[in-house]
């Protein structure tokens, strides 16, 4: 029987899921499509899960929707999915709207041309009061780049106000992330089967649920990620503690 939101308990949701969509080459591959209709019908996908999280409640939904790595893939292929963000940006504005989701980026997005930063600053206004969801695009997003960053702006900081290394405390190297405030990653999610992390979020999954299914992004369901939600709450968390939940 596939899972309903009936079986979800609210009490226990994941405040914070990522997920890496991965698999969208492939699955145009076997079709006998371009990868770019992989990537075409993965922002397809992103529509569903991000209407189908925020019907479940989940405060923060992060999708890592364009790595560092990926301006190193052929300048047509970089070009469309550069294309297809714009383009994501510009029609799921009423979206966001519509259902109060508040749009953020994580990245380094001067990387972007000039109008698609504008274009991101636009919706990120736009949207910055709506409070029911946070959704998280990682963009020209890297976890080291992201660690580096923060260090060397901790660094920068310390300096000026004469502190003490042995006084810089956790917390105060999360003010130098992209967005300080959003929670670390409850859970993770993978699809097409790579058991691995590729530089998402790396300091923030250190006691993140992993999930990894074989499906690629493009065959990836709600009833698949309502799935990856009664999973974790499966889970017993003990963050290194002897029980916890
Ligand atoms: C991985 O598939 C996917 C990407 C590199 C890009 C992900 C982008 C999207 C799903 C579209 C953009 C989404 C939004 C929300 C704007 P792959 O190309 O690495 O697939 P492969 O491993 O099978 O080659």
């Amino acid at each position: 029987m596939s899972p309903s939101i009936s079986d979800i308990d609210v009490t226990k949701l994941p405040r914070h899921v990522a997920i890496i969509m991965d698999g969208n080459g492939r699955w145009a591959k076997k079709q006998g499509l371009p990868r770019i209709m992989g990537h075409r019908k993965g922002v397809e996908v992103a529509r569903k899960i991000v209407i189908k999280a925020r019907e479940l409640g989940i405060p923060y939904l992060t999708l890592f929707a364009f790595s560092k790595e990926n301006w190193q893939r052929p300048k047509m292929e970089v070009e469309t999915l550069l294309a297809l963000l714009g383009e994501y940006l510009e029609k799921e504005l009423p979206l966001l709207k519509e259902k109060a989701i508040s749009l953020r980026v994580i990245g380094d997005i001067e990387d972007f041309p000039i109008d698609l930063q504008r274009r991101i600053k636009e919706v990120e206004e736009a949207t910055s009061s709506l409070k029911e969801m946070t959704l998280v695009l990682a963009l020209s997003y890297s976890g080291r780049s992201e660690i580096l960053r923060a260090v060397r702006l901790i660094i920068e900081e310390s300096q000026m106000k004469g502190l003490h290394p042995g006084a810089i405390m956790e917390e105060d190297l999360r003010k130098f992330f992209y967005i300080p405030d959003l929670p670390d990653p409850d859970l993770l999610i993978r699809t097409s089967g790579e058991l691995r992390i590729s530089n998402f979020f790396l300091y923030q999954i250190a006691y993140t649920e992993l999930y990894f299914t074989e499906l690629l992004w493009p065959e990836f369901t709600e009833e698949e990620f309502t799935k990856a939600i009664l999973d974790f709450q499966r889970r017993e968390r003990r963050f290194g503690r002897v029980y916890e939940f």
